[in-house]
């Protein structure tokens, strides 16, 4: 129970990694606000976990592409626990196309929610948490395979891990602490059939990606254990570069 007392946003935490990273937290002790864009049954049933275990959560909608949304999801997480700690920035969409296919409607999404959304959550955070505080990101092994028909997607993850680097730097001298955890092929709604197919044969630890291999390492960073850790990448992928 090492998060005791600790208040966590994870966005985009109704399913997934989020869900899994949510779970742990709340194990781990802190008050955690489960996130989500339309899924406001299976964020619900996040909630129940996690006080089934012992743990305090709400669920709150809101669209962390839109500034008034993204405002009323910090404003509901400090009216209900009190001063923000913990924001996991993990709400995130995929593409799989090649560049000359990609119309400009599919570059704006994902843009729009990977790279303009990771930055209000990580404004507002940079507002609003204090001292000591701890802020991950999730970004992707898509940014060092570079695999065919995953540009715009990498491209995203490359900007979410520029910000990671730049906003530690800006937030050193409050010894709050930002990352990325990059995983590597992960069984959730998102991972793409191809991937789910050939993880085994291409990853050295020779399987699919987990959800709680991910919050098991997003656990570590937010833990008092990981305070000298910042500005870094993780990768979380079974060895799968
Ligand atoms: N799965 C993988 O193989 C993999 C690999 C590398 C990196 N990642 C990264 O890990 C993160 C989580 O991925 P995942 O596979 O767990 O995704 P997922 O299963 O598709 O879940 C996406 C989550 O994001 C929420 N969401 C979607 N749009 C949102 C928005 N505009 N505002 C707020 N929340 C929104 C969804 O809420 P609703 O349920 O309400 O729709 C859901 O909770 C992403 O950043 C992804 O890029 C995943």
């Amino acid at each position: 129970m090492t998060l005791v007392n600790k208040v966590a946003i994870v966005t985009g935490s109704s399913r997934g990694i989020g869900r899994a990273i949510a779970e742990r937290l709340g194990r781990d002790g802190a008050s955690v606000v489960v996130n989500y864009a339309g899924n406001a049954d299976k964020a619900q049933e996040v909630v129940q976990a996690i006080e089934s275990s012992g743990g305090k959560a709400i669920a709150v909608q809101a669209d962390i592409s839109d500034l008034g949304q993204v405002r009323q999801l910090f404003d509901a997480a400090e009216a209900h626990f009190g001063n923000l700690h913990i924001l996991i920035n993990n709400a995130g969409t995929f593409l799989m196309k090649p560049v000359i296919d990609t119309t400009l409607e599919e570059l704006d999404k994902v843009i729009t929610l990977n790279v303009r959304g990771i930055f209000l959550a990580l404004q507002e955070a940079a507002r609003r948490i204090g001292d000591g505080g701890r802020i991950v990101n999730l970004s992707s092994n898509a940014t060092i395979r570079s695999d065919p028909n995953t540009s715009i997607y990498a491209a995203s993850k490359a900007a979410v891990e520029q910000l990671t680097r730049v906003l530690a730097k800006e937030l050193g001298a409050r010894q709050i602490t930002v990352n990325a955890v990059a995983p590597g092929a992960t069984e959730t709604d998102m991972v793409p059939d191809m991937a789910r197919e050939m993880a085994p044969q291409i990853t050295p630890l020779g399987r699919l990606g987990q959800p709680t291999d991910i919050a098991d390492v997003v656990a570590f960073v937010v833990s008092e254990e990981a305070r000298w850790i910042t500005g870094q990448i993780i990768g979380v992928n079974g060895g799968m570069s």
